[in-house]
């Protein structure tokens, strides 16, 4: 296999020297040096609350603070800064556009999943459907395992208003067709609410081009820290929402009565938010755009297109997930007859693999699948052919320790 990416970015990434070979990356990411000494920075050299100190550690703090925002705005396409409002992760960001937008619904409106969702971009939606009365629609995976754009159609009423999906399922891998989606989706008037977590780690996304209205991800999954998040919305549909949590810093005048609220981000931004994490994000998306968006969905590719290969060779395997290697993006998720997913992965462990298996987060489409787990590698640019080698024979091992 030639080669994107080598192996000498691993010595960016302090706990891969110890010889794991990490296959956990859906999950969540290792860190290289640059953003833990970004974050480290920040407390030893500007350690103040953004925005509201008139003293120079803060004005410090706050300029490396808000030029994190100028990143994301940059990374995704967006049109404007103020679209961008940083949240605690993912789910975080999913649980306040629910909110957000299921307090703009009437009784008996209508919103659309796909049965692929996270539980992050289900549980939300469930509870705003139960508080406040509205319809939950399914859009379901067809045999291949993929979703289609008419059968978006066939699912709208006029009372549907929201299509919420995932770009990349965390469980299966399968990608959602985005554009084509998004584009029917705003023939029949609904807004698009997009579950990103797995796709901008992965591959290039520009949010304007897509002509997306909502789109979350967090930090952790693309070499940033846990507890940071985005929310990304259309200036224009952000300015219309009335925001889900309040608190400090998102008000313009506050009275025992009632309140007006500050403009965009702050509005949506309540509470010190995680400035140390904020910052760290900042170092993960310079790292990234040194590497390439491109690079590395092409390196990632590579590898999955190996392991896929090595692995469907083996007996017994059975993919749950794309077969077609021009569709796969780095999340690997098998079953191997006889054994259970639990197994494999304690197997793996020994052997200095690490994976998930488990539901992973996403028990209706195990439901769909007739399975109640699954064994998932999945793949991030540090990973390298090795490391497949590595996943490859730790399961001809476990078939060699389980199977008579
Ligand atoms: N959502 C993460 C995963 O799929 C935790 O593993």
């Amino acid at each position: 296999m030639e080669r994107i990416l080598t192996k000498k970015i691993q010595q960016d990434f302090p706990l891969l020297q110890r010889g794991v070979a990490y296959l956990d990356n859906a999950s969540t990411t290792q860190k290289p040096q640059a953003v833990l000494d970004a974050m480290n920075a920040y407390y030893t050299e500007c350690c103040a609350n953004v925005h509201r100190g008139i003293y120079a550690i803060s004005e410090d703090a706050s300029a490396r603070f808000e030029a994190v925002r100028d990143q994301v705005q940059q990374f995704i396409g967006a049109g404007h800064r103020e679209e961008i409002i940083f949240t605690s992760g993912t789910t975080a960001s999913l649980n306040m556009i629910a909110r957000m937008l299921g307090a703009t619904c009437s009784a008996g409106d209508e919103i659309i999943l796909t049965e692929m969702e996270h539980h992050a971009n289900l549980i939300p939606w469930q509870i705003v459907a139960r508080e406040r009365g509205l319809k939950l629609q399914f859009l379901r995976a067809r045999e291949d395992g993929e979703i289609y754009a008419e059968d978006l159609q066939a699912l709208c009423t006029p009372r549907t208003k929201i299509f919420a999906l995932t770009h990349l399922s965390n469980a299966s891998g399968y990608r959602t067709p985005l554009a084509e989606l998004t584009r029917l989706a705003h023939e029949q008037h609904l807004l698009v609410v997009v579950d990103a977590a797995q796709s901008v780690p992965h591959i290039p996304i520009n949010v304007a081009e897509l002509d997306i209205d909502f789109l979350t991800f967090s930090a952790h999954k693309m070499c940033g820290p846990t507890g940071v998040g985005v929310l990304y919305g259309k200036k224009a549909l952000l300015e219309r929402l009335e925001p889900a949590f309040g608190g400090g810093h998102m008000i313009a005048h506050v009275t025992l009565e009632g309140s007006t609220w500050a403009e965009l981000p702050m509005k949506l931004e309540p509470g010190t938010p995680n400035i140390a994490g904020i910052i760290g994000f900042g170092a993960a998306l310079t790292y990234l755009s040194q590497i390439g968006m491109q690079a590395i969905e092409q390196h990632i590719h590579q590898l999955h297109t190996d392991a896929l290969k090595k692995l469907t060779a083996l007996p017994g395997i059975r993919i749950l997930g794309p077969k077609d290697h021009s569709t796969i993006t780095g999340i690997l998720s098998f079953a191997v007859n006889g054994i259970h997913p639990h197994d494999i992965a304690s197997v793996l462990d020994n052997e200095g693999v690490a994976v998930r298996a488990g539901h992973h987060c996403a028990q209706p489409l195990m439901t769909a699948w007739g399975v109640s787990a699954t064994t998932r590698a999945s793949f991030y640019f540090y990973n390298t052919e090795e490391d497949v080698n590595r996943f490859i024979a730790a399961i001809q091992k476990t078939q060699q320790l389980f199977l008579p």
